[in-house]
């Protein structure tokens, strides 16, 4: 089997050449990203290997299929880059549903200390031999309220870190958990109350911009907004708007809604056209990572072996659990019906 891999990273090929020679299926590593400029590069492969940035929209799609390729194996848990309803009855998807949702979580508590007690501040102070403290000053966690919204793999885990930091937990989710230990409310009772919010819930139609203009009308002063889901949850230009009228006390960012041309690369010696993020950028109460936060060698060995296993059972025409099918309106727990596969 032969799979060309878009978007290949170093340190993404030691995992996937050891599970792949494993399992007799071959990379190619290709930099660039998949696109309507690149798909002609899966030419003659089985299936092609993305990630977050790669676009797999329709006239990709149509493309791929073209080219002759069955698989798309996303090396990732998000899908919003990949339009599944035209993979239809072409090329069968498969994805990783869950990697380390313990790396994500972490990341996000990391992000929000490094915020709340000015780490990165003093990181820098303290290198130069500035050893002064006025401006660091922080607050305690304990006993803050931290609105959470979206309660899947991720954000479950992240409500079990910030109770060990003794806060107190508001939930909001689509689809709450029966056996939650934490109360859900209203979105807007999350808004009003919390002086924490972080999400951690998929990107879809319903979900785009959940933070814009008008939510920000609802949220209480101050608030840290944490966001290591996916970018255009928050409306990049509200959040500005939010943090100049001071109603947005910091926000730590692993994504951003316009990452796909900018984030995993260095452009540090380049001019950055995107005015809002290079304005985000010099706020001194906004923390950026380039969607780093599953990036742990747990993560990246969970990543490959997946992907790989799901190639496997693509290749050997068996039911793949992480399928993901549009026609059965269950897209990521297809029932298979048809021979044990989405079509
Ligand atoms: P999950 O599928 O376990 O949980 C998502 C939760 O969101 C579910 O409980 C679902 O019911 C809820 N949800 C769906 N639609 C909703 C809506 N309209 N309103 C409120 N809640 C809704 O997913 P998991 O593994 O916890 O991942 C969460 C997100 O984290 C992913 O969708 C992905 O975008 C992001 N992610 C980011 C990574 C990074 O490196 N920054 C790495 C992995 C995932």
């Amino acid at each position: 089997m032969k799979i060309a891999f878009f978007d290949a990273k170093d340190y993404d090929i030691p995992a996937f050449e050891r599970y792949g020679k494993e399992n007799g299926i071959e990379f190619k590593y290709y930099e660039t990203k998949l696109g309507a400029d690149t798909v002609g590069l899966a030419r003659g492969f089985d299936g092609v290997c993305v990630f977050v940035n790669d676009d797999v929209s329709a006239p990709v799609v149509d493309g791929l299929f073209e080219e002759g390729v069955k698989y798309i194996a996303l090396r990732c848990a998000g899908y919003n880059n990949v339009d599944v309803k035209r993979c239809f009855g072409k090329i069968h998807v498969v994805r990783v549903p869950a990697y380390s949702p313990y790396a994500v979580a972490e990341h996000t508590m990391a992000m929000l200390l490094t915020s709340v007690r000015r780490i990165h501040k003093a990181y820098n102070r303290t290198r130069e031999f500035n050893f002064s403290l006025n401006g660091l000053t922080g607050f305690d966690l304990h006993g803050k309220t931290v609105g959470v919204i979206g309660t899947g793999k991720i954000g479950s885990i992240f409500i079990d870190i910030c109770k060990g930091f003794g806060m107190n937990v508001l939930a909001y989710d689509k689809f709450p958990r029966q056996d939650a230990a934490f109360p859900y409310v209203p979105l807007d009772e999350i808004f009003a109350k919390s002086d924490v919010i972080s999400l951690h819930l998929p990107l879809f139609e319903d979900t785009y911009h959940l933070i814009n203009h008008d939510t920000l009308k609802k949220l209480k002063k101050g608030v840290i907004l944490l966001n290591t889901s996916r970018g255009a949850l928050i409306d990049a230009e509200a959040l500005l708007e939010g943090i100049k009228q001071r109603i947005i006390g910091a926000a730590c960012l692993d994504v951003y809604e316009e990452e796909s041309e900018l984030f995993f690369e260095d452009y540090s010696g380049h001019i950055i056209e995107d005015d809002t993020l290079a304005r985000l950028l010099s706020m001194p109460n906004v923390i950026v990572t380039s969607h780093q936060a599953f990036l742990t060698e747990e993560a990246l060995a969970n990543i490959a072996e997946t992907t790989v296993q799901n190639l496997v059972l693509c290749r050997e025409g068996k039911a793949c659990p992480n399928e993901l099918c549009y026609d059965c309106g269950n897209m990521e727990n297809c029932k298979k019906k048809r021979k044990e596969r989405c079509f």
